[in-house]
């Protein structure tokens, strides 16, 4: 699923990360202690993409060889009332976009999938070399039609909820409306559960009221009425959220445009405990006229009991201190795993500067194994990568990340002009470097009565 934090960064995604900034708070450091020493086994490393073949020479035509790309990794945000600017169900509107097409998927800067990855993620949707030359070889040669092609369909959005019947839907009070005019709004929303015991999720689904303006949101438990505090000292049940939502528990969803949905694996639970609230947090990009959104998520509860709980753990630089005009600072985290535990998912996330990240895992023997690899790191699309095949972790292997970072006038998304020496912080044009894991700790039982106690520190921050 992808993150969009502002579609022009430059202009306007100045007013703070807000959200995804705060997961920050609420994640504590992985606290998990003894196991016996198991020998792990690293990820094999994926099939590198075969090199471009070339097409026979004016062989190439929308119909057989460009209608089945769009289809397949395009239509579903290109499409009347979805996210992107335009559609590209019509012939005519993949033809007459050809060269744009081509220069957009040869920079990979579409479809938006910004992992270097090769099947090892689900939901994947990226093209192959193969598939770019084919795009780049056919608009060159005049984009040909081929034989007339119907217009792409795409199975509208269901009304029902993709799992079928929630537990429990949640949405606020009454439609908002967002102003036509201005920059970005983060604005946080107070969801009552009126829970009478703890419950678990295994799965949850959020579904914006207007994807014309709904960029992202986050969706968090608030266990001790801090949000709702907030929401009432402003006479209402939200707030304006620039600085983040303000709630340091933990995340259970975050939406971004073709995310699907998924259970749990079988056994594994997100915890919510009676009282609590969720937060929704929805980051709103304006259209240019006010549009009424009333977003709604909807929970499914376990219905057996679980045998571990879904936690998140975020791996934080040791340093960032970004000196004004360097091109490629580079700065590392590792942490040294002390129980079994397995991955499921994996978050990269930096601010403006960004330019690369990369994660890889290390045996005690020397042997690495890539975890995930953001060759060109993109602010607007950031994602929540769900391992196809969890990542099993044994005690003594190491998490390595490195960052890098272009803090000179060449990074056209620096958000100083002249550049300054950027450190750590919650703004946007502060900076962070961090990967968040989804996990669980395998020897948690939680009906034999072993319970991993829930990591209470919160991350160390990269300094000077
Ligand atoms: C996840 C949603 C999504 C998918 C999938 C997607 N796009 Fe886009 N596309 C967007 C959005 C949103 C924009 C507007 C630019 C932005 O906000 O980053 C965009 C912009 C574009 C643009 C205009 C870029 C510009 O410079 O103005 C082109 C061309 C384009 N997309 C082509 C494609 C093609 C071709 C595919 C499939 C191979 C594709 N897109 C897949 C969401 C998507």
């Amino acid at each position: 699923m992808n993150m969009r934090v502002g579609r022009n960064s430059r202009a306007k995604a100045l007013p703070a990360v807000a959200g995804i900034t705060m997961v920050l708070m609420g994640i504590a450091l992985l606290r998990i202690y003894g196991g016996a020493r198991a020998s792990g086994h690293l990820p094999a490393p994926p099939p590198a993409d075969a090199p471009f073949t070339a097409a026979a020479k004016g062989s190439l035509t929308y119909s057989n060889d460009i209608r089945p790309l769009i289809e397949k990794h395009c239509a579903s945000c290109h499409r009347p009332g979805q996210v992107a600017p335009f559609s590209l169900l019509t012939t005519q509107d993949v033809i007459k976009r050809a060269k744009q097409i081509a220069d957009i998927t040869t920079a990979r800067t579409m479809p938006p999938w910004k992992a270097d990855s090769h099947g090892e993620f689900l939901d994947e949707n990226r093209l192959t070399t193969q598939e770019r030359g084919i795009i780049r070889q056919w608009a060159d040669e005049g984009a040909k039609l081929g034989a007339s092609a119907p217009t792409i369909t795409v199975k509208a959005d269901a009304d029902g909820w993709s799992l079928g019947k929630p537990d429990l839907i949640l949405s606020p009070s009454k439609t908002y409306t967002l102003g036509a005019e201005g920059r970005d709004e983060f604005h946080t929303f107070v969801l009552p559960t009126n829970l009478k015991e703890d419950v678990n999720l295994e799965a949850v689904e959020v579904r914006p009221g207007n994807q014309r303006v709904v960029h992202h949101t986050i969706l968090y438990v608030d266990t001790d009425g801090r949000a709702h505090k907030r929401a009432e000292a402003a006479g209402s049940d939200n707030y304006g959220a620039e600085n983040g939502a303000g709630v340091p528990s933990g995340v259970v969803d975050i939406w971004t445009p073709g995310k699907q949905t998924r259970r749990l694996p079988a056994g594994i639970g997100m915890s919510v405990p009676k009282g609590s609230d969720l937060v929704l947090e929805i980051h709103y990009h304006r259209s240019g006229k006010p549009e009424p959104d009333l977003t709604k998520a909807a929970l499914y509860f376990s219905k057996k009991p679980i045998q571990k709980h879904l936690r998140v753990f975020g791996l934080p630089v040791r340093q960032l201190w970004i000196p004004a005009g360097e091109p490629a600072y580079r700065t590392s985290g590792r942490f040294k795993v002390p129980d079994n535990v397995t991955l499921y998912s994996i978050f990269p996330h930096m601010h403006l500067l960004g330019k690369s990240m990369s994660v890889t895992i290390s045996d005690t023997d020397g042997s690495h194994a890539t975890l995930i690899d953001v060759p060109s790191w993109d602010f607007n699309w950031q994602n929540t990568y769900l391992f196809k095949n969890p990542v099993h972790m044994a005690p003594g292997q190491t998490i390595d990340m490195t960052a890098v970072y272009d803090n000179s006038t060449n990074n056209p998304h620096n958000p100083s002009s002249p550049p300054k020496t950027v450190g750590w912080g919650e703004q946007t044009t502060d900076e962070m470097g961090l990967v968040f894991f989804g996990y669980t700790v395998d020897r948690e039982n939680i009906p034999a009565g072993i319970v991993v106690p829930d990591a209470g520190s919160v991350i160390r921050r990269g300094g000077r």
